[in-house]
């Protein structure tokens, strides 16, 4: 497999903090250019701390670009009732890196355009800081290889009934970028929540004597206390779904269709309606919708890479 660009545009969050550790553990196919912030899970500061914080940790040289304070019409509103009032679920990381840039838009320009080969986006928060690239930057549009989005659902939402909480956090900024025909892969909460964790292997991940794991565990630990998670038995690492495509894309089914993000002020706002009616053949110039994940292989994979950063970050 060859090397992919790519840029994680997030917004670190628990499972944005896995996601970015499951990267870093897939080094040998993907280079890292970047790590972009934007406010969603908690204020902006907050998540480029985490940011800040996880390569601190890890001890890691990875630029990291500051972005949006907040979606493109609306007021910001945090989700410290999933992810803490820090965004790490009160986890404290060192704090020993230092901000590449504080402008995620000009870096990823910059950075896309500067590469030889084509760059991926894995936008796993809030679409601001893509929707503003896009609009800013229409040039990238060429050197952009694939937008792997963590976001958005087929069916059921998780803030609202009808909207997943990335989408509805700035839905304006979602419609430009699925309206952008790029290309895209949407993770929705369809198959992300068969992505994840049992509540066995967190506890195991807080008993490790491994450093990046323990640190994992006692965050996932805190996630556990969401109400997203099924029974208290599993919880879905929604953003780890949208790597793990790139590495292991033979771990999903998918449909291109048509995705429609709904801006209205209806009970409906941020509803990714997806065109799932399986008689009409979209061909690949809409997103790729994943519909099927298997679950015991992703498990398996993401865990044994979270261990295997155990080795690599003593
Ligand atoms: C998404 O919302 C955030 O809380 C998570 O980090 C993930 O990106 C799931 O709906
Ligand atoms: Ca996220």
């Amino acid at each position: 497999m060859k090397k992919r660009n790519i840029i994680i545009d997030c917004d670190p969050g628990i499972d944005d903090i896995v996601a970015l550790c499951f990267a870093v553990a897939n080094e040998d196919k993907l280079n890292l250019l970047g790590i972009t912030t934007v406010a969603g899970n908690q204020t902006i500061e907050n998540v480029t701390n985490n940011a800040l914080g996880l390569m601190s940790f890890l001890n890691k040289d990875i630029r990291i670009a500051r972005g949006a304070k907040g979606p493109l019409l609306r007021e910001k509103k945090p989700a410290s009732n999933i992810h803490g009032s820090n965004g790490a679920g009160d986890y404290q990381l060192p704090h020993t890196k230092e901000l590449y840039s504080n402008n995620a838009v000009m870096f990823m320009r910059d950075t896309i355009m500067s590469s030889e080969e084509k760059t991926t986006l894995v936008p796993v928060g809030p679409l601001t800081n893509i929707a503003l690239l896009i609009k800013t930057f229409p040039e990238v549009a060429e050197k952009i290889e694939l937008i792997s989005i963590m976001g958005g659902s087929t069916d059921v939402g998780n803030v609202t009934p009808a909207a997943e909480f990335n989408i509805w956090a700035d839905p304006e900024a979602a419609r430009i970028v699925f309206d952008s025909k790029l290309p895209i892969v949407m993770s929705g909460l369809n198959v992300t929540h068969s992505t994840g964790l049992f509540r066995k292997d967190v506890d195991d991940l807080m008993k490790s004597s491994g450093k990046v794991t323990r640190m994992c565990g006692e965050m996932l630990n805190f996630y556990f206390r969401g109400d997203h998670v099924k029974k208290g038995t599993f919880t879905p690492i929604h953003d780890a779904c949208a790597i793990m495509f790139l590495i292991h894309p033979e771990l999903y089914k998918y449909r291109h269709m048509p995705v429609t993000v709904d801006c209205s002020e209806e009970l409906s706002r941020g509803n990714t309606l997806c065109d799932t009616r399986e008689w009409i053949d979209y061909g690949d110039m809409y997103p790729k919708v994943l519909t099927e994940v298997d679950m015991e292989k992703f498990r398996e994979i993401l865990l044994n890479n979270l261990y295997k950063l155990d080795e690599l970050y003593k």
